[in-house]
């Protein structure tokens, strides 16, 4: 699980490099599809319910499952870049959302309340506590600060498949749902609406959107729940790999997540 997911947080961190005006999603998906064969590994995405690119890249309103396409990224804009591997038969699936060029402050302000979410969320995920606490995490945060919290998606336990049980919703109240134990392994995926909670799926199939229009932005991390505390899996090998969460470590500024 670590590699599989050192390796997702390694193309990540190449695209977020990549990123800016004029770039192609369509780009950034195969440039991520040749790392990741490379590598050795699979794309979990590309065929799973017919899903059709190796990426996900949601772009502005677009909450998750946006398809890759040759409409140019522009100044201003949000992406959300959300990458799935197998790697010798273990999944990794992590995702960031970057600004192309220079975004706007509010836009700003709805990435770093999103990515704090996420790590709040991490850091419930210990020995002893609940399901639920993670999704009670997401929503106090976002909602203390204006935003909304997407309902119709879930984070989920994640190992020799991409979606295992639990279900995390990202809302609800503390203290129910299954006990969190050493050994689970966690992709926790705050979504988080400037605007109203609600979204809609595109006639592609695929592609959510805000209902309202507004800007959405998107972070997910796989961790595992260890009895010293939370472990990040996604984080790039480049830095050292996995590692004990902090809090100095989850929340922590980088554009990573
Ligand atoms: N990270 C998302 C998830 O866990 C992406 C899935 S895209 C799909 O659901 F194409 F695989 F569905
Ligand atoms: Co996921």
């Amino acid at each position: 699980m670590r590699a599989a997911n050192g390796l997702v947080a390694d193309v990540l961190a190449e695209l977020q490099g990549i990123v800016g005006p004029g770039v192609t999603t369509r780009e950034l998906d195969t440039l991520a599809e040749a790392r990741v064969r490379s590598a050795g590994a699979i794309p979990a995405f590309k065929g799973y319910h017919g899903y059709p690119a190796t990426l996900c890249t949601s772009v502005n309103d677009a909450v998750v499952h946006g398809i890759p396409s040759d409409t140019p990224l522009k100044d201003g804009d949000l992406v959300s870049i959300d990458l799935g591997v197998v790697l010798d038969g273990y999944y990794g699936d992590s995702a960031v959302t970057v600004g192309v060029g220079s975004i706007s402050g509010s836009a700003s302000t709805l990435l770093r309340v999103t990515r704090e979410a996420l790590a709040r969320s991490i850091a419930c995920a210990r020995i002893g506590g609940r399901v639920s606490d993670l999704g009670h995490a997401v929503q106090q945060h976002v909602e203390a600060n204006g935003f909304s919290v997407v309902r119709e998606f879930v984070g989920h336990g994640i190992g020799t498949n991409l979606h295992e049980e639990p279900q995390i919703p990202n809302y609800g109240e503390p203290g129910h749902g299954p006990r969190l134990r050493a050994g689970m392994v966690l992709a926790i995926e705050p979504m988080v609406n400037m605007g109203r909670a609600a979204v809609r799926v595109l006639e592609d199939g695929w592609t959510a959107v805000t209902e309202d229009g507004s800007l959405s932005a998107h972070f997910e991390h796989t961790i595992a729940v260890q009895a010293d505390g939370p472990v990040v899996l996604s984080r790039p090998n480049g830095e050292g790999g996995a590692e004990v969460a902090s809090p100095g470590i989850v929340a922590r500024s980088g554009a990573e997540g």
